[in-house]
């Protein structure tokens, strides 16, 4: 993370990473065994969850994270402080490029939170991730012309 751009207090980096925890308990990962959860802080405070969803059909899986976006919005909220991402491997998981650029449709400078299986957390800025994302408002501008 660069300097000054920490969004969350420790507290609620803590409460996220406790979150994201929790949601892998729910992941659904029949195929790969690799239990993924996201946690995800809207604007307003409030916190979403997401666990990685496996298909019989692979390519159909969705994504801790992008499963914790869509819940966001489903409940109206499309901008985004943090997200925390847990698994259970050694190395810190960051988001796939995938999820990358579909947090990046709604807050591109947003916290991204990785952790490991030892309790450590990395903070680093979307921007940094996913430094430019395909943005293409300018459709929704000309109403699709
Ligand atoms: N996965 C996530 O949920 N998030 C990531 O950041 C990387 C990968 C899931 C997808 C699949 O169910 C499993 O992890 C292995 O790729």
């Amino acid at each position: 993370m660069r300097k000054g751009h920490a969004v969350t207090t420790k507290k609620e980096r803590e409460e996220l990473i406790r979150r994201a925890a929790n949601a892998k308990e729910r992941a659904y990962a029949p195929y790969s065994q690799f239990r993924v959860g996201a946690a995800l802080l809207t604007k307003e405070g409030e916190v979403f969850e997401g666990c990685n969803v496996e298909n019989s059909s692979y390519s159909l899986t969705i994504c801790a994270e992008r499963n914790a976006v869509f819940q966001a919005v489903m409940a109206g909220k499309t901008s985004f402080r943090s997200i925390a991402i847990s698994s259970d491997e050694h190395s810190f998981l960051p988001p796939c490029g995938a999820c990358r650029q579909v947090l990046s449709e709604f807050s591109p400078s947003m916290e991204i939170i990785l952790t490991n299986s030892e309790g450590k957390m990395k903070v680093v800025s979307l921007e940094d991730l996913h430094p430019m994302p395909a943005d293409l408002k300018m459709l929704a501008r000309s109403g699709g012309r």
